[in-house]
């Protein structure tokens, strides 16, 4: 559901990283967009959406505005240019092997995002194996498994972890497909303790890491991920680009993803072909240059500065955050492990007697502040989690933070969603 009024953007006089001073290494850009609201101020938009699709890494625009003067076709020309943009190609994708820690051996295929990623995934499973998932995750890694044991949502870490085990018992071959951390609450699930049971009963884990990779450190080997997923635009980089990276054999032996030029080695007139092996094998047509190599630099930047700021300043706006929320009477928090568990930035809320779409209507055209409503593409869950609260609404909030998101930002947020908790009717919800 959209707000039925769209607040006026003001365009910004320049787009400037969002501060000279940010104290991390990640700079954006719009950090100076304004938007007008309802009562006609005019005031710095409050991106809280992050989680749905981060700003513009300034490394990222960057390395797209040095790259298109030169902007020429991948893998099909004998020309200077191309020739350069298709070792432009190459070196991305090295950077992000290197980014995800792949082993040797492992392949990084370019995708749109996690979603076509996860497709992509469940395209290759080898027939025969046992797709085994958890009821809650996001439509990504739920929808494409048309086949799959769908385990119930757990209440523990531990709970997940033995309920994977459990699945496992039935023979054959198998694959795990699990999210590092969920896009409704931030939680943190134990995929390297998932990756422990599978990999002793011979099974292979996907890991969809398109929330976990714009916060901290992926590593395939740390994670035990056989296989992983993750989307540019949610990693400061919005060119169209995703990645699923992973171990070579099903992805070999698989039939082409998309059929056309580039995957195909040889094509007789009969109409016989030899399809490529390697990532050539699924990125038929012409690739996204655009998008890998902004994905690259964003990879580059973060491997460069380190995660250890980032995280800090998102840690301390998240405390900041769920401090303020908890003091608000009438708004309960999504959780599923409880509120002690390790969060990445993203806090799922909704306010009793309260539709969500009018709690982010009323943050866009009253506070300036953009946050999501909904059920964040993960129905079953945030279902779940709602009839866990004593709210009857049947949607929540998402807000969510990144590199750019300030502490002015949060405190608007937890102002605002105050002021409009305040007066809502107190007969309903
Ligand atoms: C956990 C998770 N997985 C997968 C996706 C799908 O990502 P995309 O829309 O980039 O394909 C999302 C998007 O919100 C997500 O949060």
């Amino acid at each position: 559901m959209y707000p039925a009024t769209v607040p006026t953007l003001v365009p910004p006089t320049q787009l400037t990283p969002v501060a000279a001073a940010a104290p991390h290494p990640l700079a954006v850009l719009g950090g100076d967009t304004r938007v007008r609201v309802a009562d006609g101020r005019t005031l710095p938009y409050a991106n809280l959406d992050v989680a749905a699709t981060a700003p513009c890494a300034v490394a990222a625009a960057d390395a797209v505005t040095r790259l298109l003067p030169t902007y020429a076709s991948v893998h099909r020309g004998a020309g200077a240019l191309s020739q350069q943009c298709t070792r432009a190609y190459e070196q991305a994708r090295a950077t992000v092997a290197g980014f995800v820690g792949c082993r040797p051996g492992d392949q990084v295929i370019f995708t749109r995002n996690s979603t076509d990623a996860l497709n992509l995934m469940a395209h290759v499973v080898p027939a025969g194996t046992t797709v085994i998932t958890f009821v809650g995750e996001h439509h990504a890694n739920l929808l494409p498994w048309r086949r799959a044991v769908r385990l119930p949502l757990p209440r523990t870490p531990d709970e997940a972890v033995a309920a994977v085990e459990r699945a496992l018992r039935r023979p054959g071959p198998a694959l795990v497909a699990v999210t590092a951390t969920s896009n409704v609450t931030g939680e943190v699930w134990p995929v390297a303790e998932i990756a422990r049971v599978a990999h002793q009963r011979g099974a292979r884990v996907v890991v969809d890491a398109a929330q976990l990779a714009a916060h901290g450190p992926v590593d395939m080997a740390a994670l035990g991920a056989d296989y992983l997923v993750l989307s540019g635009h949610k990693l400061y980089a919005p060119f169209g680009a995703g990645v699923l990276a992973g171990r070579a054999d099903w992805l070999d032996a698989a039939e082409p993803y998309l059929r056309g030029g580039g995957a195909s080695r040889q094509v007789a007139a009969d109409g016989a072909v030899r399809w490529a092996d390697g990532p050539a094998r699924h990125e038929a047509g012409t690739p996204n240059l655009v998008g890998v190599v902004a994905l690259a630099a964003v990879c580059s930047a973060v491997t460069a500065g380190g995660w250890a700021h980032l995280a800090r300043h998102e840690r301390w706006l998240l405390e900041r955050l769920d401090a303020g929320l908890s003091g608000i009477a009438g708004v309960h928090r999504l959780a599923l492990f409880g509120p002690g568990h390790p969060r990445l930035g993203i806090a799922g809320f909704a306010v009793a007697g309260l539709d969500s779409a009018e709690v982010a209507r009323r943050l866009a055209d009253e506070h300036g502040i953009g946050v999501r409503d909904g059920l964040f593409c993960a129905h079953p869950l945030t279902r779940r989690l709602l009839a866990d609260t004593p709210v009857t609404t049947a949607t929540a909030v998402r807000a969510s933070i990144g590199a750019g998101t300030t502490a002015e930002h949060v405190d608007r947020l937890v102002a605002g969603v105050a002021d409009i908790a305040g007066r809502r009717r107190p007969a309903s919800g």
